[in-house]
């Protein structure tokens, strides 16, 4: 059989070979990634002070000298995805490992941590519903994926299983002050003069509590499903309130969505935004609802960006059962669900900020 013809052909080919490898084994980048993370490596090497040598590394993991190779193997492609870099060691010891900006979100007393993020999305009970794509493609009920893998759909999941409860919410949270600091350094205005804040779907409320210190005049309702805010405790500005947003959601001057719509399809999202509307004050009166989410194709300055956004999308697709969308996407949901008006605000990398206005 002429599979192969020509020189030219064949440097395609082993190209794309090379190309087919590489998508197959990606997960050995997140994986690898896991296991430092889990080993505690980001925090070793951050309390060791100077650069690590891979022998005080296996030493103070405790790792047996036969498996100290593997410890070098493991860290030598945690060097290439740029999650530590190698530094020469003071007065001619061997290179050691230091920390990059990455591996320093993930150390474990970073305030701006994004351990509990990575943790969660490779959980295995998050990673399940990936074995059952092609079967949701061709089965013909309304499951969702997930609930094709684990027989409930995610939130009702969550509200059974408390260890996904836990580590989902403590996910969640990490993003948290690192987008409350960016939303308020940069768009401080969008909140200013508010009498009350619902932050609707707020899991346990890490933005909302900085908001609330911020604007102490400000009264915040962190507003979500009865087993995610059971046991919290609010402040003199701050409450916590269960509910189901596709009933009623709280009333208040403006409305908070953070990553919430992008969870669900466009007539669920539809409804909320509906629902938000009968929360909300006038437009004369300030009545907004605050957006959180991304928008596809709007400002990717990197491969990787685009990428990440794709990735985003897919998860949406496979875990709740919503997407991302772009600007049209977004503009034709808010028209649908009444609203006059938007604006956006290009402040937090992936994410956007979108006022919406009644
Ligand atoms: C992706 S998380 C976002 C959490 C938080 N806004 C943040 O950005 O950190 C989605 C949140 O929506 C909540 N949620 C799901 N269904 C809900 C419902 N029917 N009513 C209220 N909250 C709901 C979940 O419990 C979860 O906390």
């Amino acid at each position: 059989m002429d599979l192969i013809k020509g020189d030219e052909n064949i440097h395609e080919l082993l190209q794309a070979q090379a190309h087919v490898w590489n998508h197959s084994l990606r997960f050995i980048s997140s994986m690898s990634l896991k296991c430092a993370v889990q080993l505690e490596i980001p925090d070793i090497i951050h309390n060791h002070g100077q650069p690590m040598t891979i022998s005080e590394l296996a030493l103070a993991l405790s790792i047996q000298p036969s498996k100290v190779h593997c410890v070098y193997r493991l860290m030598r492609i945690l060097v290439h995805s740029g999650f530590f870099a190698e530094k020469a060691g003071q007065s001619g010891k061997e290179n050691g490992y230091v920390l990059t900006l990455a591996s320093r979100l993930l150390l474990k007393d970073n305030p701006l941590s994004a351990r509990p993020f990575l943790l969660a999305m490779l959980d295995p009970i998050l990673m399940k519903p990936w074995q059952y794509v092609n079967a949701w493609f061709q089965s013909d009920n309304d499951h969702t994926v997930f609930s094709t893998a684990h027989g409930s759909t995610m939130w009702d999941y969550t509200a059974v299983e408390p260890r996904l409860n836990n580590f989902f919410n403590a996910a969640m949270a990490s993003d948290g002050l690192l987008a409350a600091s960016v939303v308020l350094g940069k768009c401080k205005g969008v909140f200013e003069g508010l009498k009350s804040l619902v932050d609707v779907g707020g899991g346990t409320g890490t933005i909302t509590k900085v908001l609330a210190e911020a604007f102490p005049q400000m009264n915040c309702t962190v507003f979500d499903l009865p087993h995610v805010v059971a046991g919290l405790q609010g402040s003199e500005n701050l409450k916590y309130l269960g509910g189901n947003m596709f009933e009623k959601v709280p009333p208040g001057d403006a409305v908070m969505l953070k990553w919430i719509l992008h969870d669900w399809s466009d007539d669920d999202c539809i409804k909320i935004l509906k629902k938000c509307k009968e929360a909300i004050g006038s437009k004369d009166e300030g009545g907004k609802v605050i957006i959180i989410d991304m928008i596809m194709g709007n400002q990717e300055v990197d491969e990787e960006a685009i990428e990440t956004k794709l990735f985003f999308d897919m998860q949406m697709m496979v875990v709740p059962e919503g997407q991302e969308r772009n600007e049209q996407e977004w503009s034709r949901l808010f028209v649908y669900a009444g609203y006059s008006d938007y604006k956006i605000h290009h402040i937090l990398g992936l994410r956007s900020l979108i006022e919406l206005f009644p």
